[in-house]
This record gives structure tokens, C-alpha cells and sequence, in this order.
């Protein structure tokens, strides 16, 4: 083959090559030209770079320096199409960007803005308005034992409020050692007077906490939640939140009980209501009241109340001859779910996002 032939190749490949990235305005189209002219297989400089077999000896150097100099163009215009597009695309995008328009409101589903739950708005509510009262929150433990959640609230041993059906009374577990058949064995967990643990069935438990470490006057709220085994259905779930009131102190008497509850409702509910009282029967209570208050045109049971059993002042070290005192516990959802019309306590707990961001 004649070196002129060869070399007229190579300039028509290097126009046809270099028109062809020129042109190309899309990664596919430069992909395309790439495949057609740089292919490694059947590209059109590898059908060109054969042809070198057949240059006369003496002519091989040339047309090699030809071929990479060629080789070397088309690459480059193979880059500068990429470079060509990236950089268009790029100032593509700094035009689409308008700074005059005004900005994008976050989405809802995308910045889900966290709220609280009903129930502690409930609770704040309560805790501010007794606050305003006198009265300071306190807090107990969960886990209780048989002193605070039954004996010092006078709850005797053959009290049916301590019946197993009644209370989770807790237990440690461990698999028994026979690793062929595991079995779970359990033992009840005692607390150290030696008598069964449980979750706590009610806030009253802080009344006798706070007074064994406090002398009277005393005038504390709690608000937290409590365990009963119950079956879960619109009205009743296993665990729920109670508030709990106690005030003790000298000369404290039944019209101050009247008196706290009745403003407190007044000012949960932002009108004047009357309150009144039921007789009946708690056992770290005497007189034991039942609260109703007049709302939405009925009367609406709010809890239990009375003044504080002279046993329990004992039981703490106070002398009921000295002071007196009076306490109230209130079941915390049924007020909430009143007062937003939610029918089914299992809503408050099933955690639907889509259902507790309505309050
Ligand atoms: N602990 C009672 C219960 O869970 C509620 C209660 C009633 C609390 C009367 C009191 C009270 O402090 O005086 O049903």
C-alpha cells in the first residue's frame, strides 16, 4: 500500500472524527462517535491502523508518527464534546435558578414537625393551672412495693385491691438449665421487706413517698401513669395516666377539698361550675367522696377524693391529732378524650401519627 493512500485515510478518518464530536450534543451521540471511530473492536481507526501491515518498510515510521498524531486529535475532540456537554449543563442549571422567586415552603410530609402528645398537654395544662394552687409536682417510681402502693394507704393483706388479677405483680425470668427442653422459670420479684413488687396501680403511692420524706405542710401533685391487667377496649387500656393531689397541714378540712377542685376545674375549663360530692369509699380516705362536675350541661364523674385516713398519717409519722389533710386522684385520659371527643382510648396508644397530629 502506497504511504499517500494510507495518509489520505487518516486525514478523511480525522474530518469525518472530528465532525462527528463536534456535532455530538448528547452523552449517547458522543457515545455513538466514540463506539463508530474509537471502538477498540471494529472502531474505524483500528480498521485503519491494519492497513499499517501493508506500508512499505521504509514508509512504516511516518505513517506511524501519522497515526498518533491523528489518534491523539480525535481523542481530543472526543474530550472536549464531554467537556462541551458537562459544562453546558451546568450553566443550564444556574439559569433554571431564579433567586427573585420567592422560596419553597417546607413540605409537611418532609419536615414533619414533632407536637406533644394529648395527654401530656392534658397534663401541663393540669400541672400549671395547681401550680398556680400552691401545689408543686413530684414524681414516683413506676415500680413499687407493697408498702407504698397498699400498706401505708391502709390497704390491708385481705384487700381485694392486691388480688394478682388486679395488679402486675412482677417477676424475674430465666430459662431453666435443661438446654434440651428450655423452659422459662419464674420467680416472683420481691422488694426488700421481702414482699412482691408490682407496677404501680395508682399515684396514691406518692402521697405516702412524699410524706415519709417531708414534714407537713404538704401540698404536691403527681401525675404519671399506672398498670392494671385490664383488657384493652374503647374505655380501658393496661396502662393510663392518673393526677394525684394531697395537702396536709394544719386545720385543713373537706371545704378546702371543695374548694381546690372546684377552681381547678373552673380554670381547666374557662367557665364558673359547680362541683359536687358523692359519699363513698376509699380505704386511705375517710370521708371518701366521689367528684362530679357540672359540664356541657350534665354531671361528669372526675375521680375519687377525701380526707386523708388518720392510719395514713400514721403510717408516715404524722399525728393525725396535729394536722389533717385532704386527697384527690383523677384518671388523666378520660378528661383528655372529653375534652377533644376521642371515643376509643386505644387511638391515644397505637402511636398513628395521622391521628395524634389533629391535637
Ligand atoms: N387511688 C384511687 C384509684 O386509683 C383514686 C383516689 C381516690 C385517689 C381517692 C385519692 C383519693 O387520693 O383520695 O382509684
Amino acid at each position: 500500500m502506497a504511504l499517500a493512500d494510507f495518509l489520505a485515510d487518516l486525514d478523511q478518518f480525522a474530518a469525518d472524527a472530528k465532525s462527528a464530536f463536534d456535532e455530538a450534543s448528547t452523552l449517547d451521540a458522543i457515545e455513538a462517535a466514540r463506539v463508530e471511530f474509537l471502538g477498540a473492536k471494529a472502531g474505524r481507526l483500528k480498521s485503519i491502523q491494519k492497513g499499517m501491515g501493508k506500508v512499505d518498510k521504509e514508509d512504516k515510521p511516518t505513517a506511524g508518527q501519522k497515526l498518533n498524531a491523528v489518534k491523539g486529535l480525535v481523542e481530543a475532540a472526543l474530550n472536549a464534546a464531554h467537556e462541551k456537554l458537562s459544562s453546558g449543563a451546568a450553566e443550564a442549571e444556574r439559569e433554571a435558578f431564579d433567586i427573585t422567586l420567592p422560596g419553597i415552603a417546607p413540605q409537611r410530609e418532609v419536615y414533619r414537625l414533632g407536637k406533644m402528645h394529648p395527654i401530656y398537654q392534658t397534663i401541663n395544662r393540669m400541672k400549671e393551672i395547681m401550680g398556680r394552687l400552691g401545689f408543686t409536682a413530684v414524681e414516683g417510681p413506676e415500680i413499687e412495693d407493697d408498702w407504698h402502693n397498699f400498706e401505708a394507704l391502709n390497704i390491708p393483706l385481705s384487700h381485694p385491691a392486691r388480688d394478682p388479677l388486679d395488679n402486675f405483680y412482677l417477676s424475674t425470668a430465666k430459662l431453666s438449665a435443661d438446654d434440651k427442653e428450655a423452659e422459662v422459670v419464674r420467680t416472683p420479684a420481691l422488694g426488700p421487706d421481702g414482699k412482691p413488687l408490682l407496677l404501680r396501680s395508682q399515684t396514691s403511692t406518692v402521697q405516702i413517698r412524699t410524706m415519709e420524706q417531708t414534714k407537713p405542710p404538704v401540698r404536691i401533685i403527681s401525675l404519671g401513669r399506672v398498670y392494671r391487667p385490664d383488657t384493652a377496649d374503647a374505655t380501658h387500656y393496661p396502662m393510663f395516666h392518673q393526677i394525684e393531689g394531697l395537702c396536709v397541714d394544719v386545720g385543713v378540712t373537706m371545704a378546702d377539698l371543695k374548694g381546690v377542685l372546684q377552681m381547678f376545674w373552673q380554670a381547666y375549663f374557662g367557665e364558673e361550675l359547680d362541683i359536687r360530692f358523692r359519699p363513698s369509699f376509699f380505704p386511705f380516705t375517710e370521708p371518701s367522696v366521689e367528684c362530679d362536675i357540672w359540664h356541657d350541661g350534665k354531671w361528669m364523674e372526675i375521680g375519687g377524693a377525701g380526707m386523708v385516713d388518720p392510719n395514713v398519717l400514721r403510717s408516715v409519722g404524722y399525728d393525725p391529732e396535729e394536722v389533717t389533710g385532704f386527697a384527690f386522684g383523677l384518671g388523666i385520659e378520660r378528661i383528655c378524650m372529653r375534652q377533644h371527643g376521642i371515643t376509643d382510648i386505644r387511638d391515644l396508644y397505637t402511636n398513628d401519627v395521622r391521628f395524634l397530629a389533629q391535637f
